[in-house]
């Protein structure tokens, strides 16, 4: 069966997950289109498997069921109704839905949802429930999301493959100030174009999610392998096909790592990060020091340096911080010469701090802030 898959992923991110599909094979360079928000491309049951197992920047998977116009409640429930639900639901299982109405005739989100609800009861000759729970390690069944999406008439309706969101990987139980999520830091360690031959660096490692997102990337370990997928739970789960897929993951897994060096003056989140990168099975690929920026020994080079400093949201913060980032960028200049640098920052300000030739073209959000990418080599 093919099936129609849109992988979202964080706004400005898109053209990095859709670099992470092509090059992992999911599907051909003119197959896979970005669009706002997410990756639009096709393929087989084991794809949507290995697009959840693999992806690092990707949120969620969600297969299409169908486009069709709707320009009244009734037509809506009817052609909903028709629609293959019995594949992806269990009986009693219930449902999360989520809709977004634009520039359409029906507008009022609360009323489509109803009516899809009616639609799958329809085609499932059941009640079904609305629930709100899609993570299985919350809820002991959890609810199958549905997403529908109505713009100038036409609905859109998809099932989520994925569950929990897929920056939840498993491994970060211990938490520092202001984490990143695993998706944005494997995106930075992407965007800056490390070669996983050359040494990589972070001085404010927090509670370690850059250096262990690049350790996963560089041992070719699946992001997803520890944990579980809402496609799990559907009725024609092939645990042999899932099965074979997770094997060939695991015996592509590289023994090795280049020196991925991570630092921080807090000794709590170096304490956390340890902690997480064993979790994520790369404590040994990873060299943690507790340290100020200040003090950091990178070595031999040139390598890259990839970082999220803190950057404030309070003004009272905002003296320290610009000392801050002007002693980074001195740091920088005097020990690593010639190394590529790769860092998020919400205040272009604090990035003129730096003095470090760097471009900052590049826009995410990190926790609802825009934030920039700033990218450059560092000049003595
Ligand atoms: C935004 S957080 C990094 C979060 C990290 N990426 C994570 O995912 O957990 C910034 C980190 O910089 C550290 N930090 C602040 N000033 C520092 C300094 N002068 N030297 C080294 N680390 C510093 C803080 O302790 C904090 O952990």
């Amino acid at each position: 069966m093919n099936y129609q898959l849109f992988v979202a992923s964080a706004p400005g991110m898109e053209d990095i997950t859709a670099r992470e599909i092509t090059g992992l094979g999911l599907a051909r360079d003119d197959a896979a289109e970005t669009v706002p928000g997410g990756v639009e491309f096709s393929g087989d049951l084991e794809t949507v498997y290995r697009a959840n197992l693999w992806l690092r920047t990707a949120s969620r998977v969600l297969v299409r069921l169908s486009t069709f116009y709707a320009t009244d409640f009734a037509g809506l429930r009817t052609k909903a109704s028709r629609l293959p639900w019995e594949r992806y639901l269990r009986p009693g299982q219930p449902v999360a839905i989520r809709a977004t109405c634009h520039q359409s005739r029906l507008y009022h989100s609360d009323a489509v949802i109803e009516r899809v609800l009616g639609a799958i009861g329809d085609r499932l000759s059941a009640t079904v429930t609305l629930d709100a729970a899609t993570d299985a390690e919350e809820a002991e069944q959890p609810a199958q999301l549905v997403v529908v999406r109505l713009f100038k008439n036409r609905c859109t309706v998809s099932v989520d493959s994925s569950g929990a969101l897929l920056h939840r990987r498993g491994y970060r139980l211990a938490t520092a100030k202001a984490p990143l999520r695993e998706t944005l830091a494997a995106g930075l360690v992407l965007a800056a174009g490390w070669d996983r031959r050359a040494p990589l660096l972070d001085p404010f490692c927090g509670s370690g999610t850059i250096p262990i997102e690049a350790a996963l990337w560089a041992r070719n370990i699946a992001p997803g392998k520890a944990r579980n997928f809402a496609f799990m739970a559907w009725p024609d789960f092939a645990l042999a096909v899932w099965e074979a897929t997770l094997a060939a993951a695991i015996a592509a897994e590289r023994p090795d790592a280049p020196p991925i060096l991570a630092s921080d003056r807090d000794a709590g989140a170096i304490r956390a990060a340890q902690s997480n990168a064993a979790r994520a099975g790369v404590a040994d690929d990873i060299a943690f020091t507790c340290q100020a920026v200040s003090a950091i020994a990178p070595p031999p080079g040139p390598g890259w340096i990839v970082a999220n400093p803190p950057y404030g949201v309070r003004v009272s913060e905002n003296k320290d911080l610009r000392n801050l980032y002007a002693q980074f960028g001195n740091v920088l200049r005097a020990h690593c010469p010639r190394w590529r640098v790769t860092f998020l920052c919400s205040d272009l300000a604090l990035v003129r701090q730096t003095r470090l030739s760097v471009e900052t073209s590049r826009v995410w959000t990190n926790g609802g802030l825009r934030v920039r990418v700033a990218q450059g080599v560092i000049r003595s």
